[in-house]
């Protein structure tokens, strides 16, 4: 019989099923080479959204807007990108430089800022992409074409990080949310890794001793700061996130760099209550927890651990310019004086779209912005409302 939370999520068609099935395959074929047949759950996530060809996000499902399983805030309202292009040209004087958008999606908050960044008659002489995906790049390229092809040329898409010194102001909406994570459990007064293993039915999770020393002194930090954890604790570890941000250390001369995601500062994230972690796979609109379901053809993200991410500033001496929910950087930036009308219909239509970005039930606080930077002048737009440099 079927279960009947099935009923609720949709078949894939063939051709995904068999997509699906071939990434399988090559997880299997990496579990089976490994020395004790497991690998860590980050590298699982890894193949199962990026392996070239058949991951999440290599190959060609939908993934964005109502046909595909998730909706990021430049797919919901233009206004979301007009407001970062608001807080790009308030830098742009002192910062001087190019764009960089890292992780570009459908390219809807690329076309948005500089469609708002033309309207202020600053628009860039270039404005660069960093994506991993080959499919997303073609489609970020097709949508440029075709919704703004007087500024298609300006735009170049990176294989690689540019050469430092690098001036100019990046923007990362929802990328570090999509970083394989490490998952860790609290057994007994010991925490161990979660790992994947394969047992000729299919795939399953495990756990064993940490070996990784960066995943070892990460729990340590945790362990250390929230020692009552409960025995049975499951959570994440974004290593990658804190690279990301190093390496933008690395090579950004003068300039601001602004993370917006869903996340929270460290003691928010590791609450004694949250005992499932924050992991969470999205197919088709559904939201639930089973990253080895239908693999390759859902989205599998956990939220962002900012402080994590304040530190590694810190560490490579970028300076934390500015903290807050998305629903008060939004304001900050002037959503509201940007959100009229010419009839009732399209007004209905923004009202939708602000309660969405804004309200705390939908983006506005569980999404959040941080900016961090390089001579850059505080205080920036986005952060007059309310800046919480405090909690991090
Ligand atoms: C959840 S989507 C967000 C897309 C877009 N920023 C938006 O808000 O609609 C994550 C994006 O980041 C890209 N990505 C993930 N890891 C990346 C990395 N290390 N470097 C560049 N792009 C990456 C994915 O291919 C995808 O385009």
């Amino acid at each position: 019989m079927q279960d009947p939370a099935d009923l609720a999520f949709p078949e894939p068609d063939e051709a995904a099923k068999a997509v699906s099935a071939r990434l399988f395959e090559r997880i299997r074929e990496e579990i089976r080479s490994a020395p004790d047949a497991r690998i860590p759950f980050s590298r699982f996530m890894g193949m199962a959204l990026y392996a070239s060809g058949l991951g999440y996000y290599s190959a060609g499902s939908a993934k964005f807007g109502p046909e595909g399983d998730f909706v990021t805030a430049p797919e919901t309202s233009a206004l979301f990108a007009r407001c970062l292009a608001r807080q790009i040209a308030e830098v742009l004087p002192s910062t001087e430089g190019d764009r960089l958008e890292v992780g570009a999606g459908s390219g809807a908050l690329c076309l948005g800022v500089l469609d708002e960044l033309e309207r202020m008659g600053t628009v860039p002489a270039r404005y660069f992409i960093l994506e991993l995906s080959a499919d997303l790049k073609e489609r970020q390229q097709s949508l440029l074409r075709a919704r703004l092809p007087h500024l298609a040329d300006r735009v170049c898409w990176l294989s690689e990080w540019p050469e430092a010194p690098w001036d100019g102001v990046i923007v990362a909406n929802e990328l570090l949310d999509a970083m394989p994570i490490h998952r860790v459990l609290k057994a007994g007064r010991e925490w161990r890794e979660i790992c994947v293993g394969e047992d000729g039915n299919g795939l399953f999770m495990d756990q064993r001793e940490i070996v990784d020393p960066r995943v070892r002194d990460a729990v340590n930090v945790i362990d250390g700061a929230f020692p009552d954890l409960p025995e049975g604790y499951l959570t994440e570890i974004n290593l990658a996130s804190g690279d990301w941000v190093r390496s933008v250390g690395g090579f950004l001369g003068r300039g601001l760099v602004l993370i917006i995601d869903y996340g929270y500062p460290r003691a928010e994230y590791y609450l004694a209550e949250r005992t499932a972690g924050t992991l969470m796979c999205y197919y088709r609109h559904r939201g639930h927890d089973d990253p080895l379901r239908w693999i390759g053809l859902q989205d599998i993200t956990a939220h962002v651990d900012f402080t994590a991410l304040a530190e590694a500033a810190v560490e490579t001496e970028l300076d934390v310019l500015g903290f807050t929910t998305q629903a008060q950087f939004l304001l900050g930036c002037g959503i509201l004086d940007m959100a009229t009308a010419d009839d009732a219909l399209e007004q209905a239509r923004i009202a939708h779209q602000l309660r969405t970005l804004l309200m705390p039930g939908g983006m506005g606080e569980s999404f959040k912005v941080l900016a961090l930077g390089r001579g850059v002048e505080a205080p920036l737009t986005g952060f007059s409302m309310r800046d919480e440099r405090f909690r991090l």
